[in-house]
């Protein structure tokens, strides 16, 4: 069997080191492995509408900002079909015929939709119709590509077992058409979970506790060293909390063993300078310093590309809008299979004459 990549990113602002260390570095690196035959990457922008109907302003800014951070990062046009999903109206009609395989009841306990409708009051307009279901929208984006893993962050989980679930549905009522998908999570703990700058359990904009991607050196620094760390460790001498600390919990999504030579002479890797911050005598500026070094050390490269293609908004487009024909060209071929399969192909189909035309042959 084929081996396909397809995952993605809501448009709703720029691409965080949460983001980074999350999926897009696994992104890249899945696609410089070499072992997979197809890789679709896709900005979301219409599930960013499901929940931002009155601001289509912020998602249509942010789709260029997105696709920057994306080649910056080094995702790879000639490797990696990058694709704006609005632009594949294929994904919609299969959308269409999924909803009849999923209840109400359904949606109401898929724990991220759930938690989305805690947290957001739809300026007491209610829940859009089209949040409510973007869970079988994502399943149509994963099945559209026939993808075999999806890439994405931990609260993803519940997309993914829906999707799985809407697979084996229309496969069970109309022969085996979709292929299942598998998701793949982060592998390191700090890297599932990126907390804010400020501990708080996420990185987001509207905490304002992000650094972001593309993020100017001095604000880098400044934000790191305005990090919070083991509120008890008041003295250098006194004995420091590494466990939740979120300086340590960057350092092991950062620190590359080769940084501890070239930054750090003092301890050859993680677990040294853990130790000596537990038992005492290690301050938190020395180990931000040495965090900040780490991550200047592998956002310089993705920010000077991300300046170079900056200049060419046009090249970005380009490969947006070749990109879009290829996916495009792909979910029609999985659209016509799903229409085959649920036999509404009525003009390809000969059969619906003869088996009509036999009720009336007397
Ligand atoms: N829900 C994802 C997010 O919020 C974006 C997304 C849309 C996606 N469709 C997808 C991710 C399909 C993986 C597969 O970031």
């Amino acid at each position: 069997m084929q081996k396909i990549i397809l995952t993605g990113d809501r448009p709703t602002g720029r691409l965080h080191v949460g983001h980074y260390v999350g999926s897009l570095r696994r992104r890249v690196e899945l696609q410089n492995s070499g072992d997979f035959d197809e890789i679709y990457i896709m900005i979301a922008d219409a599930q960013a509408l499901t929940d931002n109907a009155e601001n289509p302003g912020k998602v249509r800014e942010n789709i260029l900002e997105v696709a920057l951070d994306y080649l910056a990062a080094g995702l790879d046009p000639a490797k990696s079909t990058l694709f704006i999903q609005s632009q594949i109206p294929e994904l919609t009609e299969l959308t269409f015929y999924y909803m009849n395989l999923v209840t109400v009841a359904r949606l109401q306990r898929n724990p991220t939709v759930k938690t989305e409708l805690q947290m957001r009051h739809f300026d007491g307009g209610g829940v859009p119709v089209g949040f409510f279901t973007y869970p079988i929208s994502q399943a149509s984006d994963i099945t559209a590509f026939k993808a075999t893993v999806v890439p994405v962050g931990e609260d993803q989980e519940p997309m993914l077992e829906q999707c799985r679930e809407i697979v084996r549905k229309f496969n069970s009522v109309y022969g085996e058409t979709l292929v299942e998908p598998e998701i793949m999570l982060p592998d390191n703990a700090a890297c599932l979970r990126l907390p804010g700058i400020d501990g708080k359990a996420k990185m987001s904009k509207s905490l304002g506790n992000c650094i972001y991607l593309a993020e100017e050196p001095e604000d880098i620094k400044k934000k790191v060293m305005s990090m919070f760390t083991d509120p008890d460790h008041l003295r250098v001498e006194d004995p420091g909390k590494t466990e939740g600390n979120p300086v340590f919990i960057y350092l092991e999504a950062f620190a590359r063993p080769e940084y501890f030579a070239e930054f750090c002479p003092d301890y050859r890797n993680l677990d040294e300078m853990k130790a000596h911050y537990e038992r005492g005598g290690l301050g938190d500026v020395k180990v931000k310093k040495f965090l900040n070094n780490c991550l200047q050390a592998e956002l310089e490269p993705i920010r000077k590309r991300r300046q170079e293609y900056q200049k060419d908004l046009g090249y970005v487009v380009d490969v947006l809008k070749k990109g879009s024909e290829v996916a495009k060209k792909k979910a029609a071929e999985t659209l016509a299979d799903v229409k085959r399969a649920m036999r509404i192909d009525y003009f390809d189909d000969q059969e619906l004459i003869r088996s009509q035309a036999a009720k009336y042959q007397g």
